[in-house]
Parts: structure tokens; sequence; C-alpha cells
């Protein structure tokens, strides 16, 4: 079964409004035909959401990096569902390993927001992954199945769910997880999923790593039988690097 391949890229707090536009320019004068054979995405700050779906003009899928799973309510400075898809935006990071480290994001918070995006036929691409003191005392399997189980006992449909592999130790450090070491997770997750949803599903459902992907590391991460793709965070910034990449996974 091919699984097509997602690169996104997850831009955190970075960006102006000018530099969304200076990116998709020259992202634009990099793009190969070869790339049809991927899903390119961005997860972008709220209030680029509109210029990023502008300038990226159909060349990838924005997103947003959180949603609130309440439809309306006395919740100041959240979004709703209905406030994304106000603005054509059809899908949103959740669960991010940030959001749950400094913003109280929980398994049960996760929950929720998966239930409604994929209720909403939106995408919910979730996050998991352990920490460096969890992966450190041998509880990587326990944390990881903790937090997929209940994705996917959230998930109305696994049609609209991705999920993004991304250990804490790796986000942002420069230290990737070895071929082996994320392949094994992955492994785990895709074996979650069969139990869960069946055979046929599981072999549909896209499993991205995150956490100091680069140009010269995804091709080997790629080639692992159950890494569909990547979640990338500082080499999404640059639209030479982020191009390269999608070229590698692409070829
Ligand atoms: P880096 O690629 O910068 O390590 O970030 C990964 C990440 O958190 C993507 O969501």
């Amino acid at each position: 079964m091919m699984r097509t391949p997602i690169l996104a890229g997850n831009w955190k707090m970075h960006k102006t409004s000018a530099e969304v536009r200076a990116f998709f320019k020259e992202f634009s004068q990099r793009t190969q035909s070869n790339w049809v054979r991927a899903d390119i995405m961005f997860a972008v700050p709220y209030t680029l959401l509109a210029v990023a779906q502008e300038a990226a003009d159909g060349m990838a899928t924005i997103i947003a990096q959180n949603v609130h799973f309440e439809a309306s309510g006395a919740y100041t400075g959240e979004i709703s569902i209905d406030q994304l898809r106000d603005l054509g935006i059809l899908g949103s990071l959740v669960g991010h390993s940030e959001r749950r480290q400094y913003y109280g994001e929980t398994d049960d918070t996760v929950a929720k927001k998966v239930t409604r995006l994929t209720d909403a036929g939106m995408l919910a691409l979730a996050c998991v992954g352990e920490s460096r003191a969890e992966r450190e005392s041998n509880q990587t399997e326990a944390v990881v199945t903790r937090q997929i189980q209940s994705i996917f006992n959230a998930a109305k449909s696994i049609d609209r769910l991705v999920i993004a592999y991304e250990p804490v130790w790796a986000i942002g450090t420069g230290l990737t997880a070895t071929d082996e070491q994320a392949q094994a997770v992955h492994k785990l997750i895709r074996g979650l999923a069969r139990e869960h949803f069946g055979e046929g599903s599981a072999a549909k459902l896209r499993i991205l790593y995150g956490g100091s992907a680069k140009p010269d590391n995804i091709a080997g991460l790629m080639q692992q039988p159950d890494i569909d793709g990547g979640l990338i965070g500082g080499a999404s910034l640059k639209p030479i690097d982020f191009a390269a990449m999608i070229d590698n996974v692409t070829q």
C-alpha cells in the first residue's frame, strides 16, 4: 500500500506577513513537477493564516497550530473550528509538545480537539512523543501508547487523522532520532492503529516524524517502512531547506 508522503512545516511563532509573502515567492520558484507526489502543508500562526493561504496559492495546504474544542463561548484568546473554516482553513496541529509543556495541553484536551476536528471533517495532525527523561527510563513505549490510545479513542474518523511522532528531546536540539529509533516507535503506532481500526485503516494511516529533521537526514528516515513524512520546525523556515526536503521525499 502506497501512502502519499506528507511534508509539513511548523512555523511555530515565526514570521510576519511580509516574510510569508517572500517565503512563498521563493518557494514557488523552487517548485518541481515531482512535488505532486507529496502533500505539502504549513502550520502557521493564526495572524498569518489568511496571508499564507493567499500566498501559497494552492502550492501547499495551510493549517492552524492549535484550535479550541468548544464551538464558541467565553474563552479569551482562543479560536474555534468554525473560525478556522471561515478563513478556508481545514485542519490544525493538535497536542504539539510545546503546547503540552507550556500551555497545559493534556491527553484529555488533545482528545477533545481530535474528536471535534475529525467530526467536522477537518484534518487533525495530532502529535505525540516522549521526553528525554521518559526515554532514559525506558518509558517511551508506555508514554506513546497512552497518548496514541487516547487519540485513537477520540477520533471520529481515521481518514482525517495524521499522527506525528516527535520525541521531545529531538525537537530544536539537533539530536535527531536515529532511523531505527524512529521506525521502532512508528511501528508501535501502526500496530496500535491495526488493533484499533483494523488492517486496512492502519495501512492508510500516515505517521510523520518530527524533531531536528533536515535536508540531510530526511531521506534515511523516509526509507523506513512506517515513516510517511515529516513535521519540520527549523528547517521549514527557509524555502531552500524545505524545498530540498521535498525534493528528497519526492524523487
Ligand atoms: P525542529 O524541526 O525545529 O526540531 O522542530 C520540530 C517540531 O517541533 C515540529 O513540530
